[in-house]
């Protein structure tokens, strides 16, 4: 994924852990026949939250099998750990939980230096504050407008607060990340993050389901 914008001001990334799992080949053909732009993948360790979904031999799977970047979505602890993996299976952009990490400069590195995106993704409590020390070298914010570790939740429209504020910094500061909404994405929610400014709209379960109108 460019760290550039299609056409139409924003870009999709529907996310396959709302997909079948017995049969994600045919869902990567779907995402792409749909006008899905990056492919979200949610990978969870069931520690930082509840469930196990998928680790790097899915993604390996996978990649052969769509030319669309893959936004990997670590919830886990210690994502340090994992960036290398991720990064031989396929990934093109990993982000990880701010509220996971401790040296999150050295995690950015490490990802820039694998020649991949860094994202860094913000749970719903965590302030726009917390995060400022970083936004000069980070390429992606995931703001989370769901606690992360389900699909199908319920969108907190407080959390969606954040993208405005994302959007006046990078003004301000002059930076380059792109801010990326996740968890609770429908037909209504995602028109208020995107007049809310977001680049990117992670959606789930109502993709999968085919109720997403854009
Ligand atoms: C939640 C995940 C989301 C999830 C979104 O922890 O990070 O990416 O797949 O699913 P929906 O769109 O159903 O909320
Ligand atoms: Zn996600």
């Amino acid at each position: 994924m460019k760290n550039e914008i299609q056409d139409k001001g924003w870009l999709l990334a529907p996310s396959l852990l709302s997909a079948d799992f017995y049969s994600l080949k045919d869902s990567l053909s779907f995402i792409e026949k749909k006008g899905g732009d990056v492919i979200h993948i949610d990978v969870m360790d069931g520690t930082f939250v509840p469930q196990i979904s998928f680790g790097q031999p899915v993604v390996a799977s996978l990649r052969s099998h769509s030319t669309l970047p893959f936004d990997v979505h670590l919830m886990v602890e210690h994502p340090e750990t994992q960036i290398e993996s991720f990064a031989k299976a396929g990934a093109d952009w990993i982000t990880f939980h701010w509220e996971a990490a401790l040296h999150h400069h050295r995690i950015i590195t490490a990802i820039h230096d694998l020649g991949l995106k860094a994202g860094i993704s913000l749970v719903p409590s965590t302030p726009v504050s917390a995060v400022e020390e970083i936004l000069p070298f980070v390429d992606l914010i995931l703001v989370m407008t769901v606690n992360p570790g389900f699909g199908g939740q319920i969108f907190i429209e407080n959390a969606a607060e954040k993208i405005k504020q994302l959007k006046d910094k990078k003004l301000d500061g002059g930076y380059s990340y792109l801010v990326s909404v996740d968890g609770g994405i429908n037909s209504e929610t995602a028109r208020v993050v995107l007049d809310k400014g977001a680049d990117i709209i992670v959606s789930g379960s109502s993709f999968f389901k085919g109720s997403l109108i854009l």
